[in-house]
């Protein structure tokens, strides 16, 4: 059964209508070195936001110019992830956009994942668009969970060769935006944004002042008169005006079908919201009444179009395969149905996030190790296959890290004393790296099971809480440089498993 929820008519208000200030956000052109200013809207050099990856040139002759640097991240690597300041409660349009350029020396371009926060957003397939000679964007509203919010690149097993970025903008949209969603519980990814019977250019900032895309579809077919322009600030979701100039429509009153979007869709729920506004006088007796169905299942009845505007919305349809439209006149109708604009998102339902101390906690010891995996950016836990590499977390709706990992990685650097904030941790396991300095205090881990340090260069003594620690089964410190006394509350613990040499120099001998 489908369930069509929260279907609302909302008729648009006389609010005058707001100026155009460029939109608020941050635009990052990805690869690049130098700040531009492009259009008048400044692009800033992304090696703030990101530490991996290297940044390249396509040659491709003609190209835009925001479009000829890209970053590139290696193959080998998990999850690629830029990191921006965000401003809570906020809510951003993310754009990211792709142009290959050939920039692998391979002649297709990879397909991979992008991942927002600890959210799988969707796949990246550029393929058809770099066939055409075009560049591939995509859209998503989300709102930040923290003080920051991550945007990765994600290799999957389609994924070929080196994943890349050409940019990636980040742009405020006004509280009323569509705020009919649960933006704790859903993303938005844009899937279709249109205006109808319009063939120009996109449209976009400054007709639009969030610089959302609208693309054109369908044959022209602009508005001859108007009796009154339309107020687009009465619509929550501020559609550009211009998109108004234009509509699907026919002489008659008859009814009006087309497929839109163009391509089937996923068996999955989206949001979608039509844009309407009557462009004859219907003062004089004529009227324009429809109902308007998608495939075929009744989306709004006697839908009555008016001069100052109408947006219908459904915040979650159920749509899987082609999508058809179809706007029936009701009898007694004497005017043809029109439309003017619409947008389509897929929900997506948020991944949640790993508890926010752990998080914190892992980024200082990050921060600590002279060369930590690449990987190690974005959440730690989330989404599940995109996890940080060595970091094994907790399932349900508490997201902890239960388990480190990171035997033999070559890790330099030194122990941050914050891996005791982790404190569901079970097990520590970084034998075999280069890793100097001293064991920090430990005693906050009250699941610590297995400590493995073995083999690396650590100094100073042995912390005498972990004497003190009942759960504590496995501990190797052998082969490293530390000193002191061994405490006499590790020694004679039978179901301790503990390995103090070769290596050290304590001032008393361990245990044969
Ligand atoms: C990417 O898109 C192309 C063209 O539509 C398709 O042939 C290919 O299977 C897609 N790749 C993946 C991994 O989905
Ligand atoms: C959405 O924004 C409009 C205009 O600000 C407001 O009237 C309405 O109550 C908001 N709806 C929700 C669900 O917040
Ligand atoms: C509608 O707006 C345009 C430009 O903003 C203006 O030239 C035109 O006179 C307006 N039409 C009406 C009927 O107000
Ligand atoms: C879409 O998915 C839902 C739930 O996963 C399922 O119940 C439904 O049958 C699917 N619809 C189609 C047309 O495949
Ligand atoms: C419009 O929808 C209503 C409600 O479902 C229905 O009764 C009516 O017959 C429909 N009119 C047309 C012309 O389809
Ligand atoms: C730790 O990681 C190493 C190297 O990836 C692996 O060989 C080992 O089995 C892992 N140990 C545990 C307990 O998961
Ligand atoms: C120790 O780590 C290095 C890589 O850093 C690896 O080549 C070596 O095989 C590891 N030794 C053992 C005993 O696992
Ligand atoms: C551990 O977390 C607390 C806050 O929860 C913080 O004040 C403290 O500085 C952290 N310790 C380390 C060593 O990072
Ligand atoms: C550190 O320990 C290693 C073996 O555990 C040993 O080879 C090395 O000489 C020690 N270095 C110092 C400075 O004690």
């Amino acid at each position: 059964m489908l369930h069509f929820l929260s279907l609302l008519l909302l008729l648009s208000s006389f609010l005058p209508p707001s100026l155009s200030q460029p939109p608020k956000g941050l635009l990052i052109n990805c690869g690049a070195t130098v700040r531009s200013t492009i259009e008048g809207r400044d692009w800033v050099p992304d090696k703030d936001y990101i530490s991996t990856g290297t940044s390249k040139t396509i040659k491709t002759p003609g190209l835009l110019q925001i479009l000829s640097t890209v970053r590139s991240f290696p193959l080998s690597g998990r999850k690629f992830c830029y990191t921006v300041p965000a401003y809570r409660p906020g809510k951003y349009l993310i754009r990211t956009t792709y142009f290959y350029g050939g920039v692998n020396g391979d002649e297709v371009p990879p397909v991979f994942d992008q991942i927002v926060d600890g959210t799988f957003w969707s796949v990246v397939n550029t393929t058809d668009d770099y066939k055409r000679g075009l560049a591939s964007y995509y859209e998503g509203v989300f709102t930040p969970t923290g003080r920051t919010m991550s945007v990765c690149l994600g290799v999957n097993t389609y994924t070929e060769s080196d994943p890349f970025i050409s940019r990636l903008e980040f742009i405020i949209l006004g509280d009323s935006l569509y705020n009919s969603t649960d933006f704790k519980t859903y993303g938005l990814s844009l899937v279709a944004r249109h205006s109808f019977g319009y063939d120009g250019f996109i449209i976009r900032y400054p007709d639009d002042q969030y610089d959302r895309f609208w693309e054109p579809f369908g044959e022209y077919n602009p508005i001859q008169s108007r009796a009154r322009n339309v107020s687009v600030s009465g619509f929550w979701n501020l559609p550009p005006s211009k998109s108004f100039e234009t509509k699907l429509t026919l002489p008659e009153p008859k009814a009006l079908t087309f497929q839109w979007p163009t391509s089937s869709l996923p068996n999955s729920t989206y949001y979608i919201a039509l844009y309407f506004a009557e462009d004859s006088d219907t003062s004089s007796g004529v009227s324009r009444v429809f109902n308007i169905s998608i495939n075929d299942v009744l989306f709004i009845r006697e839908l009555n179009v008016i001069p100052d505007g109408v947006v219908v919305y459904s915040k979650q349809w159920p749509v899987a395969g082609p999508m058809t439209i179809t706007l029936t006149p009701v009898s007694g109708s004497t005017l043809g149905p029109l439309i003017n604009a619409g947008e389509i998102f897929d929900l997506v339902l948020l991944g949640g996030k790993t508890h926010t101390k752990d998080v914190i906690a892992l980024e200082r010891l990050r921060n600590s190790f002279q060369n930590p995996p690449l990987d190690w950016s974005g959440d730690p836990c989330l989404p599940r296959q995109y996890s940080w590499t060595g970091v094994t977390c907790s399932q349900g709706t508490r997201i902890r890290v239960v388990a480190l990992n990171l035997t033999s990685m070559g890790l330099s650097g030194s122990l941050s004393p914050s891996i005791a904030n982790l404190t569901a941790l079970r097990d520590i396991l970084l034998g075999n790296n280069s890793l100097s300095g001293p064991i920090p205090d430990l005693s906050p881990l009250k699941a610590l099971a297995t400590l493995h340090l073995e083999k690396n260069q650590l100094i100073g003594t042995i912390p005498p809480s972990l004497g003190n620690m009942d759960t504590l089964r496995e501990l190797f410190l052998q082969e490293n440089n530390l000193t002191g006394q061994v405490p006499n509350s590790l020694t004679g613990k039978p179901e301790l498993d503990l390995r103090l040499s070769p290596g050290n120099s304590f001032s008393s001998p361990p245990p044969s």
